[in-house]
């Protein structure tokens, strides 16, 4: 049985974390939420409790867990070398949502890295986990919490629909407020490269490094076999409601009349659909089910609200999804990036 606890970011004493450090310290699952998605964690330095959040999500265990630290003497405590860079980066950025990848230390187990030579490290900013890592006195190894596949938990509510039963605590603080996963930048190769994007954009990292390199797998926009993602859990078909969505791009009045169009074909086939509107244009479609994931004037509000729109998706039952589509500057690359995966890089353009 998943106990459940609900803690207030904004006041809470640690002693509240007291049912929840004892269960990290003895190898056991918490979700537990961050600023960027709810993550599910475990000690990172014991292999059962890695082995279990692998078994919990249907993960496939070649897909390395991210590791929670609290501060700085912990990331010498897992990473082999920290090159100058990954310092600045993480005085400009730390705590927040921004994970770096290093040659890993040998009591990191490779269940953790997935086998690799490498580790993920990320300080994350959210009071609770914040607290928890350090109450604990244990290195988080976290991915997000939810069924693998499934988009990322915001809600303590998304979390408990794919876990519950499964893990041994959720606590739930609350609606996350980036709700897309960290920015992941590989410090281990010489070039910082870009291997997941998120709210720390390109343009931030550069402000602090200069140059800054793309994994070329996250520009692709279709699934381009000779392209291999460095991270790889960006490999796998993520993110995805069970309808097919499909991502339709140009001016908005030819979006949303295609939309419409399509929309009615379906409906008429005996199909349930759905629209991923904006506030902006919401009331403008003909559609059963109609939802804004937030609005075009704050690209803040459409991360946020991202994952809970494509969860609602399966809700409703829909079986086809049109989605409205953004632009890839900032912090749209990273929305782009998640909603090109969900729709299995359907794109039409009108
Ligand atoms: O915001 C976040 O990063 C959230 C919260 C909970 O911190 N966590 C998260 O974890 O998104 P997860 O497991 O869902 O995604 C981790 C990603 C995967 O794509 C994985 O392949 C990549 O990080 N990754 C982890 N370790 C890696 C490594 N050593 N080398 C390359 N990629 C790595
Ligand atoms: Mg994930």
């Amino acid at each position: 049985k998943t106990i459940m606890q609900t803690i207030n970011p904004e006041s809470f004493q640690d002693e509240e974390l007291q049912e929840a450090c004892r269960i990290l310290q003895n190898g056991g699952l918490v979700a537990f939420p961050t600023e960027t998605v709810y993550g599910l964690g475990g000690d990172a330095l014991r292999p059962e409790a890695s082995a279990k959040i692998y078994e919990a999500k249907g993960r496939p265990s070649d897909n390395p867990l991210i590791v929670h630290i609290a501060d700085m003497e912990s990331l010498e405590e897992v990473a082999q070398t920290v090159p100058e860079e990954a310092a600045k980066l993480a005085q400009h950025f730390w705590p927040g949502p921004l994970t770096m990848i290093f040659p890993k230390k040998e009591k990191v187990p490779g269940s953790t890295t997935g086998g690799l030579d490498t580790v993920a490290v990320r300080m994350p900013s959210h009071p609770v986990a914040r607290a928890l890592i350090r109450e604990s006195g244990v290195y988080i190894a976290a991915p997000s919490a939810n069924t693998s596949g499934r988009p990322s938990p915001t809600k303590a509510e998304h979390v408990q629909e794919d876990l519950d039963g499964r893990i041994d605590m959720i606590i739930d603080g609350g609606a996350v407020g980036i709700g897309l996963e960290s920015t992941i930048v590989d410090m281990s190769t010489g070039v910082p490269t870009i291997l997941r994007p998120g709210y720390i954009t390109k343009e931030m990292l550069e402000e602090v490094l200069g140059q800054v390199q793309v994994d070329p797998a996250i520009l692709s926009r279709t699934i381009n076999p000779n392209i291999v993602a460095k991270a790889p859990g960006m490999k796998y078909r993520h993110y995805a409601p069970k309808g097919q969505m499909t991502i339709v791009e140009g001016k908005t009045e030819k979006v949303i009349g295609e939309i419409n169009r399509l929309c009615r074909e379906k409906m008429l086939e005996g199909h349930s659909v759905a629209v991923i509107a904006t506030e902006e244009t919401e009331t403008r479609y003909q559609c059963d089910n109609v939802r804004s994931v937030g609005s075009r004037r704050t690209e803040g509000s459409i991360a946020a609200g991202l994952y809970d729109i494509l969860r609602e998706m399966d809700h409703i039952g829909a079986e086809y999804i049109f989605a409205e589509s953004f632009e890839q500057d900032t912090l749209g690359k990273a929305i782009m990036n998640r909603m090109l995966k969900a729709a299995a890089y359907h794109v039409i353009n009108v």
